[in-house]
């Protein structure tokens, strides 16, 4: 009895030991150990030639001894696939490698893994095309979602796969191919996911056999034709993707029986029709169907749906008016009807359960009020309801919703004034109000919505005086007031706003002089006082700045025009003031002399007396602000630093920490000030502060990266995505980061430092230089590759969100590297690169148009903004000049400019050569088509940077411009309609 226990025992002891000992699977093993062996991972720590692989982290054996599971999916593993051992494993039946960076090609041995039942190859950078695998016909889920492989697919070795319940094949760059037909008889499937591979032709009816289906995605192709009825058949689909192709015809009878549909969005297609089979589908959780053709109401069933929480219909011909209970039954997010011909008011109770951010209804017909519940919506990040013809008073507590960063109601018939509440509107960056009633007074509290980018309250009746503390907007870049009833003073402290680009006054009953301090106004180019009654002197001052818009015409001026402004291109813009004389400008009265001396004697006196006084004033300050700089670094020292390296260092914490210094400031960046720390070892850094506190002023908070901000600061936040993005890229065109440095108060991030400074400052800054086109063009395509490393070249797609000019810096060589990650996104897996509860993000002039609305964010927006830093570099101009118009950019100008030949000429900058303006008309080219107004019609940053090398002057290539197809998709795009600016 005991024997035959113990033996028994001895027998489960040996089995269980030589359980997983298979002594060549073993060996097969080691050998994938060793091909990977270079992968920053420690899983393979347990995998030694003297251990039992049941130990193996990874391996699962099954009960003889055998491998059976691979499972190594986001394990960091570089290397590449040692297939040929691999698929000598006979017992394997699950291989899992998906989301790491292995590279090479896939070998046909794949083919010899014929037990496998489950294969995860997905989301790494291997190369060349895929091999066949017909024997794999035991596979249950294949997952080969954005592998790298490129080529024909293989589709006829899905043929047998008759046990496949998820097919994964999407986000390859495969040969153009219609959507294969050995699909449509996998009727076990429940998740098909063929989303931007690169499917042409239709939708073959047979996918009506495919019912088990929760999840079809086909987005991002070139699918063509209706879509068939038999998908209708699918009782249980959940998913159903299909944006972003050429679809055409109505939404066919019987689509309402897809009963169990939660998320519908065939957005950006062709669609016609209306949508009242979409009427049925009232599981309905997101529905978006914007960029269409579609017409009729929509259905009145919408306002029952129990679960919507997402309404995308922009863009499209729908009439009549919204069901008025829509969203007031789920926990509703937003709604962007825009850009249809809808009547009707809007509905009431779209933020009934307070969770709703966005409410997007701009050019459409609506009328009525807005409606008071939406003064009590506190979660609304953007309002935008302009070019309406709605009425009313604008509920109070509207310009003070905590979170919002733009209030768009412009273009209606709005009346009553802007209320004191406006105070509580921090975040509020973008307010356009301009042809209204709007009346009464700017309230004083308007100076405490410090995050104020944009102000237009242009064409309205407002009164009173423009608030003296308007200067606290320390990020104010347009302040838009004409056309009002305003009266009083110019605010002196005006010029504190030292962002402000645009500054237009004109039309109202201004009175007193013109601030000099208008005048240190850095970047102010384009001032219109016109048509007040402001009175004295012009101020000399003004002489000092880049102005291309100057009018002060039709006010009380006098005394002499400064000589400096007697120019040309301000002709006309002193007229109306019969006080001025000028000594060169016919038009006005001689100056006589005297009268001039004496008053400048007068004047030099009061200088000198003033200066005296100052300075008797300011020693004690300059000493008590120096000594606050000491203890300011001081307490830098003082705090504990959490460093992490991502490079070797070759400094010390303290050397970084004694740099932070008024002396070294180089750039105020877009989340903080950045010092130049020139080191003991002879080599120079680039340190980034970042404050942690949201007291600071920072970034502008219309760039917010969520809509939500939750517990930890928004700049934490970015600084966090700085560091995650920045620690892991490795490419000669993207700013290298060597270590973060954190404390509880300020983090700081050294980067290698770029003595060329940025583009911006390149062509646009006082210290501009200049550009020779080879360089312009070396910069296009340097800057391009970096874009392409972040779009295809790491593991998940990053779309950077703040491409511009000042974001691209240039090294000793003028070799340019893409920065500042602090809005950067990394696609997350499963939204197939789209974002759709995007908030605005960017800076203005280089934002893409989908921004202004709601949805998909993609890499294709990043496209956008690259487009214009290429305008940039063949006009020489900035993305918002006044000389485009109001309301233009850089973008509208240029395709108003594209009709002939000769006016294309004359936007390439003057300071490029003659023989170098073909060369710059094919850049432009690529712009142009980069800048479409339409995500899916502008090229990949990769055929971008293709078109850039082709581009290249020093091949010599010479082709006149023609009317191929980029000019014939400008002039398509010239005649749509004018849309509005983001
Ligand atoms: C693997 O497959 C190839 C052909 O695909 C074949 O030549 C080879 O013999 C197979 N190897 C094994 C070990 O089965
Ligand atoms: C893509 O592949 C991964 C595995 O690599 C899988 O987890 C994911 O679900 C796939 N995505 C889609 C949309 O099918
Ligand atoms: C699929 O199975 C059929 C019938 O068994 C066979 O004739 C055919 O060759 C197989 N197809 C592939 C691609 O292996």
């Amino acid at each position: 009895m005991s024997t035959a226990n113990s033996s028994l025992f001895l027998f489960f002891f040996f089995f269980s030991i030589f359980s997983c000992i298979k002594s060549d699977d073993l060996q097969i093993l080691l050998k994938l150990k060793t091909s990977l062996q270079e992968s920053n991972t420690d899983v393979f720590s347990s995998w030694v030639s003297s251990g039992n692989m049941s130990n193996f982290m990874g391996i699962t054996c099954n009960s003889d001894g055998f491998v059976k599971e691979i499972e190594l999916s986001n394990q960091k593993l570089t290397g590449t696939l040692p297939l040929d051992s691999i698929c000598q494993l006979q017992s394997l039946d699950k291989l899992s490698f998906g989301f790491n960076s292995l590279h090479g090609s896939v070998s046909e041995e794949l083919n010899n893994c014929t037990k496998l039942q489950y294969l995860d190859l997905g989301n790494n950078f291997f190369s060349g095309a895929f091999p066949s695998i017909s024997y794999l016909s035991e596979l249950r889920f294949l997952y080969l979602n954005n592998t790298g492989v490129s080529g024909v697919f293989p589709w006829k070795s899905l043929e047998n796969m008759t046990y496949l319940v998820s097919l994964s094949l999407g986000d390859n760059s495969f040969h153009p191919a219609p959507f294969p037909n050995e699909v449509v008889k996998l009727n076990k499937l429940n998740w098909l996911y063929l989303a931007n591979c690169s499917m042409e032709g239709g939708i073959p009816s047979g996918v009506g056999n495919l019912t088990e289906l929760i999840n079809l995605e086909l987005s991002d192709n070139n699918i063509s034709g209706e879509i068939p009825a038999e998908i209708g058949n699918l009782k249980k689909l959940w998913q159903l993707e299909l944006y972003n192709n050429l679809l055409t015809g109505k939404l066919p009878v019987g689509f309402r029986n897809l009963s169990s549909l939660e998320n519908f969005d065939a957005s950006t297609n062709k669609l016609e029709g209306d949508l009242s089979e979409v009427g049925f589908l009232s599981n309905l959780v997101t529905l978006q169907l914007c960029e269409n053709q579609l017409s009729g109401e929509v259905p009145a069933e919408l306002g029952k749906f129990q679960k919507l929480v997402n309404l995308s219909l922009y863009t499209n011909q729908l009439t009549g008016p919204l069901p008025q209970e829509l969203g007031s039954w789920a926990k509703f997010d937003f709604i962007d009807v825009s850009e249809n011909l809808l009547t009707g008011p809007i509905p009431p109770t779209m933020c009934k359960r307070g969770t709703m951010r966005g409410l997007f209804m701009l050019q459409n017909k609506f009328t009525g009020e807005i409606p008071a519940s939406y003064a009590n919506c506190l979660t609304i990040v953007r309002f935008r309801v302009s070019n309406n013809s709605l009425t009313g008073i604008v509920p109070a507590g509207i310009w003070g919703l905590p979170k919002v960063n733009i209030i768009d109601i412009a273009m209606n018939q709005f009346e009553g004034p802007i209320t004191k509440d406006i105070e509580n509107a921090k975040a509020l960056g973008q307010l356009f109000a301009g042809n209204n009633r709007l009346s009464g007074e700017l309230p004083e509290e308007i100076t405490q919505a410090t995050s104020f980018v944009q102000i237009e309250l242009y064409n309205n009746q407002l009164s009173g005086k423009i608030p003296a503390s308007i200067g606290e907007l320390k990020q104010l870049s347009s302040l838009k007031l004409q056309n009002n009833r305003l009266s009083g003073p110019i605010p002196v402290s005006l010029g504190s706003c030292s962002s402000l680009s645009d500054l237009n006054m004109a039309g109202n009953s201004l009175t007193g002089p013109i601030p000099s301090t208008l005048g240190s106004l850095p970047t102010l180019n384009s001032l219109n006082l016109s048509d007040n009654a402001l009175s004295d002197e012009i101020p000399r001052s003004l002489a000092s700045l880049k102005l291309v818009i100057l009018d002060l015409s039709k006010n009380r001026l006098t005394g002499q025009i400064p000589e400096s402004l007697s120019i040309e291109a301000y002709n006309g813009s002193f007229d109306g003031n019969p006080g001025l004389c000028s000594q060169t400008i016919g038009s006005f009265k001689r100056c006589s002399r005297d009268s001039r001396m004496s008053k400048e004697v007068f004047t030099l006196i009061l200088f000198l007396a003033l200066g005296l006084m100052i300075l008797l004033v300011s020693l004690p300050i300059c000493f008590y602000l120096k000594k606050r700089e000491k203890d300011h670094d001081r307490s830098l020292k003082e705090e504990s630093w959490d460093v992490k390296s991502f490079r070797e260092l070759m400094f010390s914490e303290d050397e970084i920490l004694d740099s932070i210094k008024q002396e070294n400031l180089i750039g105020k960046g877009g989340s903080g000030n950045v010092y130049r720390a020139a080191l003991s070892s002879g080599k120079d850094f680039a340190v980034k502060h970042i404050w942690n506190t949201d007291t600071t002023t920072g970034r502008k908070k219309i760039k917010s990266t969520t809509p939500i901000l939750g517990k930890r600061s928004e700049k934490s936040k970015e600084y966090d995505a700085e560091v995650l993005t920045l620690s892991s890229i490795r490419h000669v065109n993207v700013v290298k980061l060597y270590c973060s440095m954190t404390s509880e108060d300020s983090s700081l991030l050294v980067y290698e430092y770029m003595p060329n400074g940025s583009l911006w400052d390149r062509l646009h800054s006082s210290n501009k230089m200049e550009l020779d086109w080879e360089t312009r063009h070396e910069i296009a395509v340097g800057a391009s590759k970096g874009l392409e490393y972040l779009h295809h070249g790491y593991e998940r797609p990053i779309i950077h969100r703040d491409v511009k000019s000042s974001n691209i810096l240039l090294d000793e060589f003028m070799k340019p590297r893409i920065a500042d990650f602090g809005l950067a996104k990394i696609v997350q897996a499963n939204n197939g690169g789209k974002d759709s509860t995007q908030v605005i993000a960017g800076t203005l002039g280089y934002i893409a148009p989908e921004y202004g609305y709601t949805c998909k964010v993609s890499e294709k927006s990043d496209v956008y903004s690259f487009g214009v830093v290429l305008m940039e570099l063949v006009t020489g101009k900035r993305p918002i000049e006044p000389e485009f118009g109001e309301n233009k950019d850089i973008v509208n100008w240029i395709s108003s400019k594209i009709n002939s030949r000769k006016s294309v000429m004359s936007i390439v900058d003057s300071r490029i050569p003659e023989v170098f303006k073909e060369d710059a008309i094919k850049v432009l080219r690529t712009a142009i088509l980069c800048t479409a107004r339409q995500p899916n019609l502008r090229p990949t940053i990769r055929s971008v940077v293709q078109m850039l090398e082709e581009a290249d002057p020093c091949k010599l290539v010479r082709i006149a411009i023609n009317k191929d197809d980029s000019t014939k998709k400008m002039e398509a795009k010239e005649n749509e309609k004018t849309n509005l600016d983001p």
